[in-house]
């Protein structure tokens, strides 16, 4: 039977967090944005409501639409108040296993036994988290793609843990807040998209460190000749040169191998600050 989420806890209110719970506001769930930061929640309400406006100028959305999906967003940075009566959990907050796994604890001391708790991370496979919770048949990956508004696919991760109910309410949901999902039957690091990405990247990045052509050209390449929106190096500066740094030094250090270590020009570019598009400079700058 299918199981109609009507109340959704997104907690983490970054640039995935504040889409994903825009998202689902848009498909008519009442939604519970939960962060620490009463000037993270601003920014995102901030973020939103200029995304929103774009849609309605153009004539994607109504000004009522958008109206009411923010009637149903609520910001908040009491736990307990975004998961009262919560129906399904997303969890989109920093990726650090540790701070993870402590707030999949407290979740699940505050949720019905029946709710699912999900996580966006794309590097944290739930098999990580699953046991600081007592459902881990319940936990799985919900893997969203930035910026969330506007990019169609969701992974459904399934590990060993979670149940075929699980799995299947998780799809369902995705259909819901109108995204395509894919059931992905077992955990692998990097899921599809991410591992096809992932390499696409780490060819750009030779190229650039071997001197055969600039951050431009290579863009201009994947642009021209394969009909992409965005070269690597832009997409890199869109979804964060620091991810990007976090995610190789996982890799690394969950694998030991050398070669999945930051690449130089990524560490620079780290250490001096220059995470792409939200500091204002990365392979490109930004005014
Ligand atoms: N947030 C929300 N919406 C955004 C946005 C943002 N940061 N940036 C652009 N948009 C919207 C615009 O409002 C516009 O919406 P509309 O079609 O409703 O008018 C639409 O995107 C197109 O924007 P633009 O015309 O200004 O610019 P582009 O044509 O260059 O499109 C893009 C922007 C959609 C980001 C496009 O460049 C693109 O598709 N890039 C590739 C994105 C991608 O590969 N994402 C996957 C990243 S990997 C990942 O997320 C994995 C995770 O684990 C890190």
């Amino acid at each position: 039977m299918k199981k109609i989420i009507n109340r959704l806890t997104v907690i983490g209110s970054g640039a995935m967090g504040s889409q994903i719970a825009m998202v689902s506001a848009l498909a008519g769930i009442d939604v519970y944005l939960r962060d620490i930061s009463e000037e993270s929640l601003r920014k995102a309400e901030e973020s939103l409501n200029g995304h929103m406006k774009k849609r309605i100028l153009k004539g994607k959305l109504s000004s009522q639409e958008v109206e009411e999906a923010f009637s149903r967003l609520h910001f908040v940075t009491s736990l307990e108040e975004a998961l009262n009566d919560t129906e399904f959990v997303i969890e989109a907050i920093v990726e650090n296993l540790e701070v993870k796994r402590q707030l999949f604890s407290e979740v699940d001391k505050l949720v019905s036994e029946d709710v699912i708790i999900a996580t966006n991370s794309s590097t944290i496979v739930s098999s990580k988290l699953a046991d600081a919770t007592k459902r881990p048949h319940k936990v799985c990956n919900l893997h969203f793609f930035n910026p969330v508004l506007v990019m169609e696919l969701v992974e459904v991760v399934k590990g060993l843990h979670t149940s075929n109910e699980t799995a299947a309410t998780a799809v369902e949901f995705v259909k819901q807040i109108n995204k395509t999902p894919i059931l992905l039957k077992k955990e692998i690091s990097g899921f599809v998209a991410n591992r096809i990405l992932g390499a696409l990247i780490d060819e750009a990045i030779y190229l650039l460190e071997n001197d055969v052509a600039t951050v431009e050209e290579i863009d201009l390449a994947c642009k021209k000749a394969l009909n992409h929106p965005i070269g690597p190096f832009a997409l890199l500066d869109l979804t964060g040169i620091d991810v990007n740094y976090y995610i190789r030094q996982i890799l690394y250090e969950e694998t030991g191998d050398e070669s999945k270590k930051p690449q130089r020009i990524i560490k620079e570019k780290y250490f001096n600050g220059e995470y792409g598009r939200k500091t204002g400079k990365g392979f490109y700058t930004y005014s």
